[in-house]
């Protein structure tokens, strides 16, 4: 199987064998077969945060446990629960549409929900985790199904257990979330609170964070539809408070957000001063909007991806001292 049409890339890559599972029975009977033949184990949600090389051993199992429910649990609140094969953006209009507030402003993050707690998801000030209550996961070593209460993920940035904790184990199936039925916008953003403000919504309900985060990204982010890519490519590095003195010495200009201890720097300013925006290698290149993202430009190949990867992280430590890290998976490693 190709998969182009699975990777939001766009990169073709042939899966040795595939299949799609749309219920827990299907997905266990995939993982029985890949362990009889000792094959390693892909699994695929919208395949927006992955960098495929161009041969897939073993299995590649699409997700497909679709479901959506929700019960009220007091306070004005509702647990949502969700199946992991649903479309994350769907599922978020769906929730705003039932009145169910919180995470209005992950808008528009392409991939499925399973994949959502994977890197908890976010944006705009906005993280997964602030909305999360439990999961469950199938454990593929042990065949049981296990719940994961919110400390049990170990969210960080961009980083859950599942990601970085046991890489691999479990296959997520369903994700339950804490909604509020009462609007309580998160407005820290900069860049949302300065657009809504510009269309002159002094009192921005739900709907209008919802609609101005679509707006947001769809100018600064290509739909991989038109031009494949996977969201930002690198991770804001977090540097200490000093290191950060000592860059903004040097580059006044340096946009970078507290962050815990120390500070965040905006990677895409980063990659921006060293001229790689709009840059193109071959078939691939560093999108003319947002430095962060990277682009296929029609048939680049995830080496030739990874190529210009290392010139920029290359280039971006030469200059300010800084290790960009990757933000997708790239498979296999
Ligand atoms: N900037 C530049 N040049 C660029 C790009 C950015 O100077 O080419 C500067 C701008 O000054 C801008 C600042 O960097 O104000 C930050 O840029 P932006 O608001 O676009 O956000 P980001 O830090 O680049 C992060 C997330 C995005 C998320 C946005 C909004 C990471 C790695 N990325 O991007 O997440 O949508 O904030 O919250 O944390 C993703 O993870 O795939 C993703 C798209």
């Amino acid at each position: 199987v190709d998969l182009g049409r699975y990777n939001s890339f766009g990169f073709a890559a042939r899966a040795e064998n595939f299949v799609r599972v749309e219920s827990q029975a299907q997905l266990r009977e995939a993982v029985a077969l890949a362990r009889a033949n000792g094959w390693p184990v892909l699994v695929l949600g919208g395949g927006s945060n992955l960098v495929l090389r161009e041969q897939i051993p073993g299995l590649v199992i699409q997700m497909a446990i679709g479901g959506r429910g929700a019960e009220p649990v007091g306070n004005d609140e509702v647990r949502v629960t969700l199946g992991a094969g649903e479309v994350w953006h769907q599922s978020l209009e769906w929730m705003l549409e039932q009145g169910y507030y919180g995470l209005e402003n992950l808008a528009l993050i392409p991939g499925t929900v399973g994949a959502a707690p994977m890197q908890n998801i976010g944006a705009y000030g906005v993280e997964l985790e602030q909305a999360f209550e439990s999961l469950q996961a199938l454990d593929t070593e042990t065949g049981e199904v296990c719940g994961f209460d919110r400390e049990a993920c170990r969210f960080g940035y961009r980083d859950s257990y599942f990601k970085s904790g046991a890489p691999g184990r479990y296959i997520i199936l369903e994700v339950c979330l804490r909604l509020s039925q009462r609007p309580r916008p998160v407005l820290r953003y900069q860049a949302l609170v300065d657009e809504l403000q510009v269309r002159g919504l002094d009192n921005p309900q739900p709907v209008d964070v919802f609609d101005v985060v679509c707006a947001i990204r769809r100018s600064k982010l290509p739909d991989p539809a038109e031009v494949g890519n996977a969201g930002s490519f690198f991770k804001n590095p977090l540097v200490s408070q000093a290191h950060y003195q000592q860059l903004l010495q040097r580059y006044p200009a340096l946009v970078a957000f507290p962050a815990g201890e120390g500070c965040k720097l905006a990677a895409g300013w980063l990659i921006d001063q060293c001229g790689f925006k709009g840059e193109t290698r071959g078939a691939v290149g560093v999108y003319k909007r947002q430095a962060l993202v990277l682009v296929n430009l029609g048939d680049g190949t995830a080496a030739e991806l990874m190529c210009l990867a290392q010139e920029i992280v290359v280039s971006v430590e030469a200059r300010f001292g800084v290790t960009l890290e990757m933000e997708p998976r790239l498979y296999p490693a």
